[in-house]
């Protein structure tokens, strides 16, 4: 995945959010007609709409963040083994709304050898595919970085390095707390969650 498409995934979550919610608060008071206050479509549907901000549920699919197929369901088989991760949101399985209203549910998707996994990383996993939260536990960044050589979720922020096939483990700080985990199961060839976040997203005191 290039890098502008991810920051641009990124930029949609928080941007979005930090930018447009006062003028949607304003205008959800004063009717659209509020002068100077930018409220593109889909950010007044998220502040309306609290399912796209809430984290994922139980039989949520997983759809494309990013490129020509971006909003579609992720199918298992779209996660080719030791391609570098795909950007991902949960879906709501019944109306098909994206949970994209935060950044802390953008996932990195991916597919490892499963007798690779650890103890801890493969009951969460499905047929070696993984999910992790996007958001640094340091200090927030989009962990966006990979390294084919050690299986590491590198943030470009700081540097730190997370072990995809065990869980998500610092490798090399400054970060000390793993990225949180979304267990995942398959359907029918679809991606689902299984459970939710393995622990809290984004930045976690040691
Ligand atoms: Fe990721 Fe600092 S925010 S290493």
């Amino acid at each position: 995945m290039s890098g502008a498409g991810e920051r641009a995934a990124g930029a949609r979550g928080v941007d979005s959010e930090r930018e447009f919610a006062p003028c949607t608060r304003r205008a959800l008071l004063e009717g659209l007609a509020v002068a100077g206050c930018l409220v593109p479509l889909h950010a007044f549907a998220q502040a309306v709409d609290p399912a796209a901000k809430s984290r994922p549920q139980i039989g949520d699919r997983l759809a494309f963040a990013t490129g020509a197929r971006a909003g579609q369901p992720l199918e298992a088989s779209a996660v080719v083994l030791a391609a570098e991760p795909l950007s991902a949101w949960p879906m709501d399985a019944t109306t098909g709304l994206l949970r994209d209203g935060s950044r802390l549910n953008q996932l990195r998707v991916l597919r490892l050898d499963p007798a690779a996994l650890s103890p801890r990383t493969a009951p969460n996993a499905a047929e070696g595919v993984v999910a992790y939260a996007t958001m640094c536990s340091h200090a927030g960044c989009d962990v966006t970085g990979w390294s084919a050589a050690t299986r590491g979720l590198v943030c470009p922020c700081h540097g730190s390095e997370f072990s995809a096939e065990d869980a998500a483990t610092v490798i090399r700080g400054p970060a000390t707390q793993p990225l949180a985990m979304l267990p995942l199961r398959i359907e029918n060839g679809e991606l689902r969650v299984a459970r939710g976040f393995t622990r809290k997203v984004g930045f976690t005191p040691a």
